[in-house]
């Protein structure tokens, strides 16, 4: 076991649902230790303006319900320069802090490794509602969007089957393709089109023509937002086989409201894990829940690998979906 006095936090890149949770979960595990946390707002960002400050039980109290993050989170482009992160380890010396935990997504991960490289000990918690980081099987705040999406899908369902219409609605995620999969999977959708497939506008118009025949009433095609977007895929259906859309773009909905028990839960493990690592002297790397147990991929492992989206996923929502 190391000895830490003091460590900073922060969350950064897009926010998502259990970030507040694992707030708490950090400071619980670490005041059981006796050591302080120093919260830092807007990520990096906050890092470079010095603005932190020394947290106590109050912070943590009533925040495990709460969507988003307490700490705030913002994009720093500057943080991609030397400069900016020497800065950034002044500013935490300052304050005394021998340590740091990063919330965030794969890009976050990048500003976590800069600063571990100038000998600061870090470690990563994955926050992000994409699912894209390799080293966790869940990321926190997926869960949760993912049940955003669904509610909006089930809903907009009831009024596609009464209008025996065809709705194309775009998720997000960025380059992954992980939240339209799944939520097609989970909401027995017609089809989803992702960045990881090849996709074939002719087959989906096909399929929608087919089932239209058959007496189905409505047809549900959830695009990521990596692979298209609904207005392009709505225009050419229209364009090839005269199929006329409602198009539906989910947008920030997805990453808002109160996290899922599933987030809260992980959130407090990643959250006390990645205190605990510290402790035992880990740094450069990341706390990750892999076959339902925590483990420590390092950053490097992080960046050099892709989270697959799961064996027979891609299938299953092809044969489930016809
Ligand atoms: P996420 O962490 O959700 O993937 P971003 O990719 O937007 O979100 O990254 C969040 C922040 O992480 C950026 O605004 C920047 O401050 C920092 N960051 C991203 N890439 C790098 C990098 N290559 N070097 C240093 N910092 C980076
Ligand atoms: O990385 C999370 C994410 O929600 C992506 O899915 C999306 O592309 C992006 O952030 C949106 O970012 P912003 O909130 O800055 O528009």
């Amino acid at each position: 076991m190391i000895k830490l006095k003091k460590i900073g936090l922060l969350t950064s890149g897009g926010d998502s649902p259990g970030m507040n949770p694992c707030i708490r979960a950090v400071f619980r595990e670490a005041a059981q230790h006796g050591i302080q946390v120093m919260g830092i707002r807007r990520g990096f960002a906050g890092l470079l303006d010095n603005d932190m400050f020394e947290m106590n039980s109050n912070h943590v109290s009533g925040i495990i319900q709460k969507g988003g993050t307490i700490l705030l989170t913002a994009r720093c482009e500057e943080f991609k320069y030397e400069e900016a992160q020497k800065e950034a380890i002044n500013n935490l010396v300052k304050n005394e802090c021998d340590a740091l935990i990063v919330i965030g997504g794969d890009g976050s991960f990048h500003g976590a490794q800069a600063l571990a490289g100038r000998g600061l000990d870090v470690i990563g918690i994955p926050g992000s509602i994409d699912n894209d980081i390799y080293g966790s099987d869940m990321s926190l705040g997926v869960d949760t969007a993912m049940n955003n999406i669904i509610e909006a899908v089930d809903k907009i369902k009831d009024t596609a089957s009464s209008h025996e219409r065809t709705f194309i609605i775009e998720t997000m995620g960025r380059g992954s393709g992980y939240l339209a999969l799944m939520s097609a999977i989970a909401t027995g959708a017609e089809a989803a089109i992702i960045p990881e497939v090849k996709y074939d506008l002719e087959k989906i118009a096909a399929r929608i023509k087919e089932r239209y025949k058959q007496g189905k009433v409505s047809n549900i095609i959830i695009v990521a937002e990596g692979a298209s977007t609904a207005y392009q895929v709505a225009r050419q259906l229209s364009k090839i086989a005269g199929i006329v859309s409602k198009i539906t773009v989910l947008g920030h909905l997805q990453r808002g409201g109160s996290p899922s028990g599933y987030d809260r839960t992980l959130a407090s493990r990643l959250g006390s894990a990645a205190v605990l690592k510290l402790l035992e002297g880990y740094s450069g790397c990341m706390v990750g829940l892999v076959k339902g147990e925590i483990k420590v991929t390092t950053f490097e492992n992080v960046f050099n690998n892709k989270r697959e989206l799961g064996p027979r996923m891609i299938e299953l929502a092809e044969v489930l979906g016809k």
